[in-house]
C-alpha cells in the first residue's frame, strides 16, 4: 500500500467531541480556513462564506436554539439528544467554523462539503481536534434562524450548510471504525 502523510492524515482522521477550552491559536485557524478557501468547487464558483464563532456566549445561545429546535422533530435519535441536558452539540470547543454558501450555486451542498472536509484534514494535520457538526443547522431552522443569520452577517442569498468544531483534544482519538466491505466495483 503507498503511503505518504496525506494519506496519513485522511485515515488518521476522527471526529473529536471533546476538547480542552484553550483557545486555537490564531495561526492555526488562518491555516485551517485557507484549506477550506481552497476546497474544489462547482464551475470553480467558490460560493462559500467562513463565518468563525469564537465567543462563547454565541456558541452557547447557538447550542440552546438548536437544541430546543430538534426538540420538536419526528426523529427520535435527534430528539433524545436535544432532551439531555448535558449534551453541547460543539462539545465544549472553543472554535466553529460555519461554512455558509450561496443558495442559487450550482451545486452548493456539495461545494461546502468539500470546504467542510478540507477544514478537518487541515485541522488533524496541524494537530487539532475537528468535529463536522449539522446539529447547529436547527438553530437557523428555528424562530431566531433570521436573526441568528443577521447577528453572524451571512451574506445575503447565503444560507448555513455545515461547520466544523475546532480545539485542541482532551482525549487521543480511538480506532477508526472497521470500513464497510464492497464498497468498490472495478470495471477493468
Ligand atoms: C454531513 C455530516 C454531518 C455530521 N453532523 C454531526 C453532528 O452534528 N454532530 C456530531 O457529533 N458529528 C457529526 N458528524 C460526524 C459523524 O458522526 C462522523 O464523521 C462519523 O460518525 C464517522 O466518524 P469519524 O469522523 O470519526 O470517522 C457529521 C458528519 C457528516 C459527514
Amino acid at each position: 500500500m503507498m503511503a505518504n502523510e496525506t494519506l496519513k492524515i485522511i485515515k488518521q482522521r476522527r471526529s473529536i467531541r471533546s476538547f480542552t477550552e484553550e483557545q486555537i491559536k490564531e495561526e492555526e485557524l488562518q491555516a485551517v480556513l485557507e484549506a477550506g478557501l481552497y476546497a474544489p468547487s462547482a464551475g470553480n464558483q467558490q460560493a462559500w462564506h467562513f463565518t468563525v464563532i469564537q465567543s462563547k456566549e454565541l456558541l452557547d445561545r447557538l447550542n440552546f436554539a438548536a437544541k430546543e429546535a430538534a426538540k420538536q422533530l419526528d426523529n427520535e435519535h435527534v430528539r433524545k439528544m436535544a432532551n439531555n441536558e448535558k449534551f453541547n452539540i460543539f462539545y465544549g470547543a472553543p472554535t466553529l467554523v460555519l461554512v455558509s454558501g450561496l443558495e442559487q450555486a450550482m451545486l452548493i451542498e456539495a461545494d461546502c462539503a468539500a470546504a467542510t472536509q478540507n477544514l478537518l484534514l487541515a485541522a488533524e494535520s496541524i494537530g487539532l481536534g475537528a468535529c463536522w457538526i449539522n446539529f447547529v443547522l436547527f438553530a437557523f431552522h428555528s424562530p431566531d434562524g433570521s436573526a441568528f443569520r443577521k447577528e453572524l452577517e451571512i451574506p445575503e442569498g447565503y444560507k448555513p450548510y455545515s461547520s466544523a468544531a475546532l480545539g485542541y483534544k482532551k482525549a487521543a482519538a480511538g480506532r477508526a471504525p472497521d470500513r464497510k466491505p464492497n464498497a468498490v466495483t472495478y470495471i477493468r
